[in-house]
C-alpha cells in the first residue's frame, strides 16, 4: 500500500467513524487532511451530510471552499464536537508533533476547543518515542522580534539545534497564516525528554506563541499501515 493509499485509508475511516450530521468540526491542514474533506464532500452530495467546517488555516479554508461545504468560525461556533487532523508524529503515549506545515497555532487553538482530536496519519508517522522516525523536530512559532534570543535559550537549555524555517520558494523566512516565523527545534534523540514539562517552559518563553507539541489532545488516531488496514488507536 502506498502513503498516499494509506493517508487515504485512514481519513475516510475516521470521518466515517466521527463526524455526524448537524456538529461542528474542525478541519486540520497538510495533506492527509485532504482525503478527510474528500469523504465530507462525498457523503454531502450522497448522504446530505450537514456539516460546519472551521479551518485551521488558510489552506484548510480553501479546501473547504473549493468542496462545497459549509464554512465557520470560531466567532460563530465556539464549541466544536470534533477536530480530524494530520500530525508529522505520533509517540506512543499520543503525544504528537504538528506543525511540519506551519499552521501548529490555529491547529492547538482549533483542536483546543473540540470535545475530540481525531488524528490521521500514515504508517510513517507511527513511533515508540518521537524522534524515531520524524526527523525535522519540534516546529515552535515565535514572534519575529524575538526569535533570536529564544532559539538560544532553547539551544543553552535543551541543546539540539532550533533553526529558523526559510522559505523554498522566496528569499527569507517562512512567514505563518498569523505573520510570525517558525523555529524548527531539532531535539537529541540521545536524551529522555519530559514533553509536558518542555512544552510549558518553551511556551513560558517571552515572545514564544506556540509550540507544536500536542499532549494530551488526540483523542484517537487512525494510522492507514503497509498491509491495507487501519490501525486504531484510543
Ligand atoms: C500542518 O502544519 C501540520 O500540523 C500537519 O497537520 C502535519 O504536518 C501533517 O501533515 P501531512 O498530513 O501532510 O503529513
Amino acid at each position: 500500500m502506498s502513503i498516499e493509499e494509506a493517508k487515504r485509508l485512514a481519513a475516510f475511516k475516521a470521518v466515517d467513524t466521527f463526524i455526524q450530521d448537524n456538529t461542528i468540526i474542525g478541519v486540520g491542514s497538510g495533506s492527509t487532511i485532504v482525503y478527510a474533506v474528500e469523504r465530507l464532500a462525498e457523503l454531502k452530495r450522497t448522504k446530505n451530510l450537514n456539516v460546519v467546517c472551521v479551518p485551521t488555516s488558510f489552506q484548510a479554508r480553501q479546501l473547504i471552499l473549493s468542496n462545497d461545504l459549509k464554512l465557520g468560525d470560531l466567532e460563530q461556533y465556539p464549541k466544536l464536537n470534533c477536530t480530524i487532523d494530520g500530525a508529522d508524529e505520533v509517540d506512543k503515549n499520543l503525544v504528537l508533533i504538528k506543525g511540519g506545515g506551519g499552521c501548529l497555532l490555529q491547529e492547538k487553538i482549533i483542536a483546543g476547543y473540540s470535545e475530540k482530536l481525531i488524528i490521521v496519519a500514515d504508517y510513517n508517522k507511527d513511533s515508540q518515542h518521537l524522534g524515531d522516525n520524524y526527523k525535522k523536530g519540534i516546529p515552535i512559532e515565535v514572534l519575529p522580534l524575538a526569535y533570536k534570543p529564544i532559539q538560544m535559550r532553547i539551544q543553552e537549555k535543551y541543546r539540539g539545534s532550533a533553526t529558523l524555517r526559510m522559505s523554498k520558494m522566496k528569499a527569507g523566512p517562512v512567514i505563518t497564516d498569523n505573520g510570525n516565523l517558525i523555529l524548527d527545534w531539532v531535539f537529541p534523540t540521545s536524551e529522555t525528554f519530559n514533553w509536558d514539562e518542555v512544552n510549558k517552559t518553551i511556551k513560558m518563553m517571552p515572545g514564544v506563541i506556540e509550540t507544536g507539541l500536542f499532549i494530551n489532545m488526540a483523542h484517537a488516531v487512525f494510522f492507514g499501515t503497509k498491509d491495507g488496514s487501519v490501525k486504531e488507536i484510543y
